[in-house]
């Protein structure tokens, strides 16, 4: 991932909690905000792994709507990681739901860090720079952003020649406080004992009869004070609705492109590129414009990825020519293979060194060995197809009986015509022929020729005894 992860030195505690129990209403739809996806990850792993990144031990996620998918796609995601999960039943607002990160916390006496589940784009970086921020036990620290277009967010007030002397949600404000530009990013720092002492004063007296978390910079303002951290807007800007979406998942892809490219990954176009976290790419490979990498997906040094290509948990080898609009999923490519253009490896699709295979070619759980090709229209599924072996145009494995899968196999060597239907199980041994246009449901020996067509019937002068054959005057 391309986000520096400098790591936070020495042992200096940090714990932090992630709320991500909203439903959030303004996407409209019926999954749970931090569930949908930025770069094939649910939006609440990215704060969860930079907080973990930044050196939290535990991270505590408070989850409410849909909390038993958010859980276990988090703990799939991070496997062994410091992860705890607290239940917030009924979403009264953000100090309520930091509340209900509290018996994870019991006796744990540093600094917390309390992120939102709904921005994806933070660094470690800055929430590094907020944690530092936070000098005097006690204080408060908190991220702020200067917004062209502040709508929808706390507005920051300042007491002059002050610090932070509070925060107003937007429906709470003054048209004045309105129209002020510094905004709340919804990233804090505080000491636990400040924390559980000063949320256990938040009340829910303001426009949406929530307990806002926002309230505790007011109440430090009384006592230790609260520091403002400015950063930068493209990080902390976050997810309401689906534009918001777009937007994080367009910044959050820009950054893995720059990263692929920095490692020597040609991206003609970043602007139509796609990738997931965690896409590997190796040096010299080109990525022509409109490719989408998903997944698991890694491909090789000195490869072409052709336009429009879609690639999913699938291994790309070295110098692999992956040509327009081919779609690979959970498939191995081998070194020196050429794909597509309109091909479609499904899952389990292994292609060994220098294979090819060519537009309109489906291969489903098949292996095509060394050198073989199958170069045209054609669909071979459940095959185990050796090595130099030639798959002629329009050739179907008739591997499905309307009940079970069943299995063709095929030797080194052989060649397989044009228009061949072959019924599974069958196999075609080493070296053997299959005359084009046959339709096999019997095994071949190994260098034998198989026939199974009909044998052609030739009626020679047959059109002109058919046109004689018709009263005159009417035409063919
Ligand atoms: C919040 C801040 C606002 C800030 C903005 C930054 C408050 C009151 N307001 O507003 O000042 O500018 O974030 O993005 O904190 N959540 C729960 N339980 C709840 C309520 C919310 O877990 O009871 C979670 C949500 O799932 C979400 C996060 O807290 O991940 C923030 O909630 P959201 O409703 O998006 O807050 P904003 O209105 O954006
Ligand atoms: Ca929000």
């Amino acid at each position: 991932m391309p986000t520096p992860s400098k790591k936070r030195k020495g042992t200096a505690p940090l714990a932090a909690i992630v709320l991500a129990a909203g439903k959030g209403t303004r996407m409209k739809t019926t999954r749970a905000k931090v569930l949908h996806p930025v770069c094939g990850r649910p939006m609440v792993y990215f704060p969860v792994k930079r907080a973990l990144e930044a050196g939290a031990r535990p991270v505590v996620i408070v989850v409410g709507h849909q909390g038993d998918e958010v859980e276990a796609s988090l703990r799939a995601a991070l496997p062994g990681a410091p992860l705890q999960f607290a239940r917030q039943e009924r979403q009264l607002g953000t100090a309520h739901a930091v509340l209900a990160a509290r018996p994870s916390l019991r006796g744990y006496r540093g600094p917390v860090m309390i992120l939102s589940g709904d921005t994806p784009l933070l660094t470690t970086h800055t929430l590094a720079s907020v944690v530092e921020a936070r000098t005097a036990p006690g204080s408060l620290a908190f991220a702020t952003m200067d917004l062209e277009n502040p709508e929808g967010y706390g507005r920051v007030v300042h007491a002059p020649g002050k610090g932070p002397a509070l925060i107003v949600e937007e429906k709470d404000a003054t048209p004045e406080e309105r129209q002020i530009r510094e905004v709340n990013a919804g990233l804090y720092v505080a000491d636990a004992e400040f924390l559980w002492s000063t949320l256990s004063r938040v009340d829910a007296r303001n426009a949406q009869r929530e307990f806002y978390l926002t309230d505790l910079v007011a109440l430090a303002a009384d006592g230790p004070g609260a520091v403002a951290v400015r950063v930068s807007p493209v990080e902390a800007q976050g997810v309401n609705d689906l534009e918001d979406l777009s937007l994080a998942t367009r910044a959050m892809t820009r950054r893995i492109a720059a990263s692929l490219m920095k490692s020597g990954v040609t991206i003609e176009d970043p602007e139509r590129f796609d990738a997931d976290e965690g896409v590997q790419v190796a040096p010299d490979t080109v990525l022509e414009p409109g490719v989408r990498l998903r997944g698991a997906t890694r491909v090789g040094p000195g490869c072409v990825v052709g336009q429009g290509s879609i690639l999913i948990d699938t291994q790309v080898g070295a110098g692999v020519q992956i040509l327009p609009y081919s779609h690979l999923e959970k498939a191995r490519v081998g070194d020196g293979c050429r794909v597509g253009p309109f091909a479609r490896l499904r899952p389990e699709s292994v292609i060994a060194t220098g294979a090819h295979v060519g537009n309109f070619v489906e291969l489903k759980k098949t292996t095509l060995g060394k050198g073989s090709k199958a170069n045209h229209l054609t669909y071979l599924g459940d095959a185990t197809i050796g090595a130099g072996v030639n798959i002629g145009c329009g050739t179907v494995t008739c591997n499905y009986d309307g009940e079970k899968k069943h299995p063709t196999r095929i030797g080194d060597g052989v060649f397989v015509g044009s228009d061949s239907i072959l019924v599974a199980p069958i196999s075609i041994g080493k070296g053997a022929y299959v005359a084009a246009g046959s339709t096999l449901t019997e095994s071949v020996p190994a260098g034998a020729l198989a026939l199974g067509r009909a044998r052609q019937v030739t009626k020679k002068g047959w059109a002109r005894a058919k046109a004689a054959a018709k009263p005159a005057g009417k035409g063919r």
